[in-house]
């Protein structure tokens, strides 16, 4: 290369390093600006690489591997994306480290030969944040994520996990926000601004319709487009739209017959050219089956790299073939390669920011705990059996007291410095019963049985129940004033939940546990309280023999203070579930082709039929009249609040169409005695019109402030017509449907004696067009009036 060209790429880099710093620091670039300099910079840099080049940035390095020119070397992470030195050219770009959430930044936490450690913050698990219902308390997770990201030289960040909890067993729910699109779409924005405001990109995933862990790799989810564009797809759609994300994680399974890394009409006709997604894609780890096609179809980046695990295909090799044979050309190789380097440029690493290694983990520890106390959800509170008071004797019960369980296992999971139990927590507030306590702090010790996950890295245990004999029930009701009874349960990534005891049902010794317990407690008229210390759903058949039920999901690594700061008042619960508990399991709507069928007779799951359609969770149930045991968006709080002058304030539907909205008001005042935060939803039940609507949908949500006894507040919602059209498949279109709309804003989906609010729109409003056929059912299917697939 001749020395002029050398000196105009390097100027091109500092210019546009300095560019991107300056956007970082927050001064007048905009994101806009930043991504176009980043562009230019990028597609300069990449007409200078070789191919080979070129298809070493396409496919990581391997599993375990540091990418080619990677600066730092940071373990435990997931992978790299190579970079490329090559000085003749004038080129230094450094390889950009990936490393998972979503419940903080999954690093090793010790080194070998390295006395210093690498502990990451381990924030409540995905639905319990989004319980909390509180957008911006998800971007300051988010930034405190970011931060620690950038402190331990990660670029980008592998979540958030955006997938919908179609079925209470998907083993993975406790990652994902919710049953419903839009309060997924909401948290997952937050988050992104969140940790994008540190300058470390987030990478949406699993995109599209992982909802089973069941032979993730290979099986194919029937699903009408239907139900993918206004259930699965919607989310990532508004997040792609509202918050750009810098990357999108393609999943493993495959849509209609076609692995979703492969499919172009998802990655490309969808994704970018509907949606307008400017960022890269990525794969999911050793997934697809064939590396020229996922290129091919817009899948820019192949994790980890190396060799395929399904078909067992070395992935660069496969691409240099490609290349060789003419299957994969020069533009598609650019196009990715373009797409990826545009987004590295933005990255600490490519910006030689250096890394701390010291985030600020107690300041985190405050974020983590205040975030799980805001999404914790009462599920029952029988004659104000909560709060206790300060000081009172608590006797506490159950294993997970002691086991208990900060998040959920596999690559969701984080390596925290510390972890406080229930029993500690509630400890410092509460008399907690000595010998109780000894019993199972022995019992725990002697009794565990150790489990490493699926890396190997996280220790994980279990523990059968002690059996306590009646005299102790008896003796602890006569010297405490209540009992707490903790239940856990795990989960984690690469498997599915079953309806079985000891999972979803509970185990007989926890049954004659919370038997033994209410007996002799009630017996002398104390009150029991459960706490569940869970990752998704679990029968509750029991909850009529106690007084309180405490939702605490996996609240991270401050569990045991975030639960006593509830059970004691000190924090007065909001949170608000974000999926549906249902009477039984058998009540779920995918409850009969959940976890898929065996199609070929090999004995191995291969096909998942959504023969529910857009039916999924509260949809259903409130369509069906189905009673469910706690309805989705519900949540007590130790006050109470009341719901005045709800009004629609404005309707331009059919003035501006497409650009129109309706904006809704009421207001909320606190009657109870204490103050408390509540969490109002917009649920609209759309006229029947063409196409079949679901009773009810939410299109909107808000949570006051802190509001002390007598004082109110107003909240206002505005609902664009987005969010109100639905998806003619037959048209291509999403239409909003002329007629009278209802609009319920309510504490719960369960919308008994709310008075709706009305808006009407004159004639149908097309809000977008969207490419002809895209995720097309395969032939021999038929799609009923919900979107719901059958066999012919
Ligand atoms: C998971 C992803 C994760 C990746 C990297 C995969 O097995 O499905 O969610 O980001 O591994 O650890």
């Amino acid at each position: 290369m001749k020395y002029g060209e050398h000196y105009r790429l390097s100027t091109v880099a500092v210019a546009i390093s300095l560019t991107l710093g300056l956007g970082l620091v927050g001064c007048s670039t905009t994101q806009d600006e930043t991504d176009q300099a980043a562009r230019a910079a990028a597609h300069e840099m990449v007409s200078k690489m070789s191919v080979d080049e070129k298809l070493n940035i396409l496919v990581g390095p391997g599993y375990g591997n540091d990418g080619t020119n990677a600066k730092n070397s940071v373990k435990g992470t997931a992978g790299y994306i190579n970079g490329v030195n090559n000085a003749e050219e004038g080129i230094d770009l450094p390889a950009v480290v990936l490393a998972d959430g979503p419940a903080g930044v999954r690093l090793d936490a010790t080194r070998k030969n390295d006395p210093n450690t690498y502990h990451a913050t381990a924030f409540p698990i995905g639905v319990l944040l989004a319980s909390s219902w509180d957008t911006n308390l998800a971007q300051t997770v988010a930034e405190s994520i970011g931060q620690e990201a950038r402190a331990y030289g990660v670029d980008f960040w592998l979540a958030p996990g955006m997938n919908i909890q179609r079925n209470p067993l998907n083993g993975r729910n406790f990652e994902y926000y919710s049953e419903d699109p839009f309060v997924t779409a909401k948290i997952a924005e937050s988050i992104t601004r969140g940790v994008q405001e540190e300058g470390i990109g987030v990478t949406i995933k699993h995109f599209i319709a992982n909802n089973s862990e069941t032979n993730r790799r290979t099986v194919n989810n029937i699903i009408s487009p239907r139900a993918l564009r206004e259930i699965y797809l919607r989310g990532f759609e508004d997040t792609v739209e509202t918050a750009q994300p810098w990357a999108i994680m393609s999943s493993y399974n495959k849509v209609n017959g076609t692995y979703t890394a492969q499919r172009y009409d998802l990655l490309t006709d969808v994704l970018r050219n509907e949606w307008g997604f400017n960022g890269l894609v990525m794969s999911d780890w050793f997934a697809g089956d064939n590396s020229v096609e996922m290129i091919n179809a817009g899948n820019d980046s192949i994790q980890p790299g190396g060799v395929n695990m399904v078909t067992k295909e070395k992935q660069l090799q496969a691409l240099q073939q490609g290349y060789k044979d003419g299957k994969l050309k020069d533009a598609e190789i650019n196009l990715s390669t373009e797409r990826i380097v545009t987004q590295m440029l933005k990255t600490p690493a490519a910006q030689n920011q250096p890394l701390t290694n010291h985030p600020n983990l107690s300041t985190n520890a405050n974020v983590s705990r205040y975030a799980a106390e805001q999404g914790m959800i009462l599920l029952k509170n029988h004659q104000q059996a909560l709060p206790l008071q300060a000081n009172q004797a608590v006797a506490m019960f159950g294993i997970a007291q002691q086991l208990t369980q900060k998040g959920g296992t596999g690559s969701g999971d984080v390596h925290p410095d510390h972890l406080v139990t229930i029993t500690e927590g509630l400890s410092q507030q509460f008399k907690v019963d000595a010998t109780l306590r000894n019993t199972y702090q022995t019992w725990f010790n002697t009794h565990r049985v150790e489990h490493t996950d699926q890396f190997g890295i996280s220790k994980t245990y279990t523990c059968e129940e002690p059996t306590l004999t009646a005299a102790q029930y008896a003796q602890a009701a006569k010297t405490n004033d209540a009992a707490v009874v903790t239940l856990s349960r795990m989960a984690g990534e690469g498997s599915d939940r079953t309806v079985t005891k000891g999972d979803y049902l509970l185990t007989d010794d926890e049954t004659a546990l919370i038997n033994n317990v209410s007996n002799a407690f009630h017996a002398v008229g104390k009150k029991v309280i459960v706490v569940l210390n869970i990752p998704g759903v679990i029968d509750t058949s029991w909850s009529e023999r106690v007084d309180s039920i405490l939702l605490a999901y996996m609240p991270g690594e401050e569990a045991g203070y975030a639960v006593a700061n509830i059970l004691s008042g000190k924090t007065n619960p909001s949170g608000k579930l974000t999926q549906t508990f249902p009477n039984h399991y058998n009540d779920v709507p995918s409850s009969q082709s959940f976890f898929g069928s065996d199609t070929n007779g090999d004995g191995e799951i291969d096909t998942n039929y959504y023969n529910e359609g857009i039916m999924v969770g509260y949809r259903y149930y409130t369509t069906e009249n189905k009673p469910v045991a706690y309805p989705f968006g519900y949540g007590l709080s130790y006050t109470n609040f009341q719901y005045d002058n709800s009004q629609v304030t404005l309707n331009t539907l059919d003035k501006l169409g497409a650009n129109g909205q309706v904006s809704l008001k009421t207001t909320i005042a606190n009657t109870g005695k204490l103050t408390g935060k509540e969490v109002a939803e917009v649920y609209i039940s759309a006229p029947q019109g063409k196409l079949v609507k679901p009773a009810i949908e939410l299109k909107a949500f808000a949570k006051t402030t802190a509001l002390q006894p007598g004082e109110k507040e107003s909240l206002s919602f505005d609902i664009p017509a987005k969010w109100l059209a639905s998806f003619d498949t037959k048209a291509n279109q999403w239409i909003i449907e002329p007629g009278q709309y209802q609009a319920y804003i309510a504490p719960s989906s369960d919308i008994t004696g709310i008075e709706p609010v009305k808006f009407t729109v004159k004639k149908t409003v097309v809000v977008a067009h969207t490419t002809p056929n895209a995720l097309a059912l395969p032939e021999g299917f038929e799609v009923d009036s919900t979107g719901g697939v059958e066999l012919n």
